[in-house]
Formats: C-alpha cells, sequence, structure tokens
C-alpha cells in the first residue's frame, strides 16, 4: 500500500484484563464480576452506526481489536461487532482485521473462533522470553505458555506478531541480543519492540522514584536500542517505525493508518478517532470508563466527549509527530498543503547536518536511525 493511497481504519478498544501489570497506563480496568459481553455489542453496534452516520461511505481497509485484553472477548463478541462494521460500512476484501492477545492457554483456545469471525492477524503480548522478567513484569504467562500460544496462533493465522519490552532492570544488551535471536526463530513477519517506559500513575512510577526500580541508564539504553536495530534488520525484519519490525510488505497496516495521518474511527471506551466531514479534520474522544461509557451510548448512541475540529496548524504537526516515526518518512509537499507553509529549509538543513535527517530519491523527508533517539527533538524542531 503507498504512503498516500487513502485508508480508513476502525479502531475498537476492549477495556478489561484480568490483572493490571504494574507498568501499564492503557485505559484498561480489572473487574471481579463477569462482564455483560451482549451489553457491550449492543453498545458498540449503535457507536458503530452512529460514527457511520457522520462519515457514510467510507471502505474500510483495516479493524483492530485493541485493550485492554481483547483476547478475553467471546468469539461471537467479536463477530458481531464485525457483523456491525459490515452493515454500516463496506469493507474492502482485503482488509487487515487484527486482535491483541495475551499469550495464555486459555486465550490460545479462542484463536480458531477469531479466525471463523473473520480476525485474520493476531498481535500477542510475550513482553519477555526470560521467566523472570516476566514475573518482574507482572504477567501471569510464563515463558513456555507464550511460546505455546504463539504456536498456536502460527497454525491459524497466516499473519502474527508478539511484543516484547526491552531496557528492562538489569538488562545487557548481550543479553538482550540473545533474547532477540530467540524472538525472531518464533516470530513470522513482525515483532513490536517497546522500551520500557516509566509511566506516571503506574506502580512502576512510585518504584523507580523510591528507586527499588532501576532502569538501564541513557548509554545503555542507547546500546540496547542499537542492539534491536543490529540484529532485526541482519534478520530481515527491519524497523519500518521506531518500535515495529516487519518484513518488507508485512508492516501492521492498521497502525500504518495514524502514522501516515489517514482517517479512523475510534469505537468503544476512550478511543480516540480523526474523522473528515465537511473538509474539516474532527478529532474524536470517547468516555473512559467503561461503565460511564455503556451509560452513554445506551442514552445517546455514542460515549463521545469531546470533538474537535483541527486547525491546519494542528494537523500540520500531527502529521509529522506521527510520520517522522515511519521509516519511509513524510512527504513535504503535504505537509506544505496542511500547513498552509514549506518546512523551513534552513533548519532541514541543519538537521541534515548532524546527521538526525535525510531526504531520499523521492523527495520524501526522513529521520535517520541516528535520529530515531532523539526524535521529539527533531519534530519540535521540524515544526517550530
Ligand atoms: C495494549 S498493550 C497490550 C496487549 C495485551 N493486553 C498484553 O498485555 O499482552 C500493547 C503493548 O504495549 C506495550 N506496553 C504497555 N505498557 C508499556 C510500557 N510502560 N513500556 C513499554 N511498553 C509497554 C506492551 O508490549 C504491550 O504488549
Ligand atoms: S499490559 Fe496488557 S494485560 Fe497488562 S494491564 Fe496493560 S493491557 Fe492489560
Amino acid at each position: 500500500m503507498r504512503a498516500d493511497e487513502p485508508a480508513f481504519g476502525v479502531y475498537i478498544h476492549w477495556p478489561f484484563c484480568l490483572s493490571k501489570c504494574p507498568y501499564c497506563d492503557f485505559n484498561s480496568h480489572v473487574r471481579h464480576a463477569a462482564i455483560d459481553e451482549a451489553r457491550f455489542v449492543r453498545a458498540f453496534t449503535a457507536e458503530i452506526a452512529s460514527t457511520a452516520a457522520r462519515v457514510p461511505g467510507r471502505t474500510v481497509s483495516t479493524i483492530f481489536f485493541g485493550g485492554g485484553t481483547p483476547s478475553l472477548m467471546q468469539p461471537a463478541t467479536v463477530g458481531a461487532v464485525l457483523e456491525a462494521i459490515a452493515r454500516h460500512w463496506t469493507v474492502a476484501p482485503d482488509v487487515e482485521v487484527t486482535l491483541e492477545a495475551n499469550p495464555t492457554s486459555v486465550e490460545a483456545t479462542r484463536f480458531r473462533g477469531y479466525r471463523a469471525a473473520g480476525v485474520n492477524r493476531v498481535s500477542l503480548g510475550v513482553q519477555a522470553l526470560d521467566d523472570g522478567a516476566l514475573k518482574a513484569l507482572g504477567r501471569t504467562h510464563s515463558v513456555d505458555e507464550a511460546m505455546a500460544a504463539v504456536a498456536v496462533a502460527r497454525s491459524i493465522f497466516a499473519r502474527y506478531s508478539f511484543d516484547l519490552i526491552y531496557a528492562r532492570p538489569g538488562q545487557t544488551p548481550d543479553a538482550w541480543a540473545a533474547e532477540l535471536e530467540r524472538a525472531i526463530a518464533q516470530a513470522g513477519e513482525h515483532l513490536s519492540l517497546y522500551q520500557l517506559t516509566i509511566e506516571q500513575d503506574t506502580p512502576y512510577f512510585g518504584l523507580h522514584a523510591a528507586g527499588k526500580l532501576v532502569v538501564p541508564d541513557d548509554d545503555t539504553a542507547r546500546a540496547l536500542y542499537d542492539t534491536t536495530q543490529d540484529v532485526c534488520a541482519g534478520a530481515g525484519l527491519p524497523a519500518y517505525e521506531i518500535s515495529n519490525h516487519a518484513r518488507p510488505g508485512a508492516e501492521c497496516r492498521h497502525n500504518l493508518v495514524y502514522w501516515r495521518a489517514h482517517e479512523y474511527a475510534g469505537i468503544g471506551p476512550g478511543a480516540h478517532g480523526r474523522l473528515d466531514i465537511t473538509g474539516e479534520r474532527r478529532a474524536t474522544a470517547t468516555e473512559k470508563r467503561p461503565e460511564a461509557w455503556l451509560s452513554r451510548v445506551e442514552a445517546q448512541a455514542h460515549g463521545v466527549v469531546s470533538d474537535e475540529a483541527l486547525t491546519s496548524e494542528q494537523m500540520a504537526d500531527e502529521f509529522l509527530l506521527m510520520g517522522l516515526r515511519l521509516a519511509e518518512g513524510v512527504d513535504p509537499a503535504r505537509y506544505a498543503r496542511l500547513a498552509g507553509r514549506e518546512l523551513n529549509p534552513r533548519r532541514i538543513a541543519i538537521l541534515r547536518e548532524e546527521g538526525a535527517v535525510e531526504s531520499t530519491a523521492d523527495g520524501r523527508l526522513r529521520v535517520t536511525l541516528a535520529g530515531f533517539p532523539v526524535l521529539d527533538a527533531v519534530v519540535a524542531d521540524l515544526a517550530a
């Protein structure tokens, strides 16, 4: 798929997990009573209908069930959501339908049902190939259980990916290289490799502040990042985005919708959307709390609590912020159309001299591997 080819994605958020991992600040909640999935299906269906009324006639190119832990959903729930999407929009024949799954044996038993419901790609949160590290991350699965879930995924889905978290306490580049080699041997076409971030309002934040959780220093983190690039590129899985690696052509098309600043609908608690309505790009966000979201949808057919037209400056900033995460970079002409002005050639020249950005043969501007670790500063500089 070309970068400028129009695409429309649908994101569905499932906001529940069996337990809360101490590093995670995603909109995920633990409930001790059973979840009323039929009620969620009605609410998802209503919100899909109300969103489709605002952006009718789209062809859905990608669908992503994210969480939380969508692999706790019954396959029938997933199927009902996919049917609702198909009732309100046209679904492309080659639609990519991804579901995030936790790699436990219980969840793997549902994979066949997901495939029958229409899912064609799974993304598994393996996180580490070291039992001690998994325990420290608060994960409820072992390495063996996770690898068994990956094997089930491989036997059912043509496309699967898994996530690992690196720059964990005490991790050395050599140990990470060995772990990564093992991961690549099990990976198919795609791996997401996230550097551990200490998020506010998580147990890890308190532990880190109290000195009880020590993460690698900047130099080690940089060495771990460099190891990631070397090992993955050497194995034919180069980074196509800061944290995402794929064999060429096997990129997650849904995430490309975000990074290429295309249009997407956000359905479910705490979901974000970008909708193009009468010449404006609108940023939407829904109520985060699951039960409050249900009540809102039941009262007014949608859970949207924020819905703002973006200014051209905001659209242009977002375009840079997202697009420069990609190895393919951005088209400066598209920036100029959004911003109403060109990128500053002097700033580009300075960043180029510093080795942080480069221009491609077809005129795109991209951040170099050396520039990625300081991406925020590069974007701030270009957007200023
Ligand atoms: C929505 S979450 C998880 C999906 C699924 N619930 C799971 O945990 O397996 C997506 C991914 O974000 C990553 N992640 C979450 N919190 C992180 C953090 N603080 N630092 C780095 N990566 C994080 C994890 O790799 C996780 O798999
Ligand atoms: S990492 Fe995954 S399983 Fe853990 S709390 Fe976050 S969303 Fe839930």
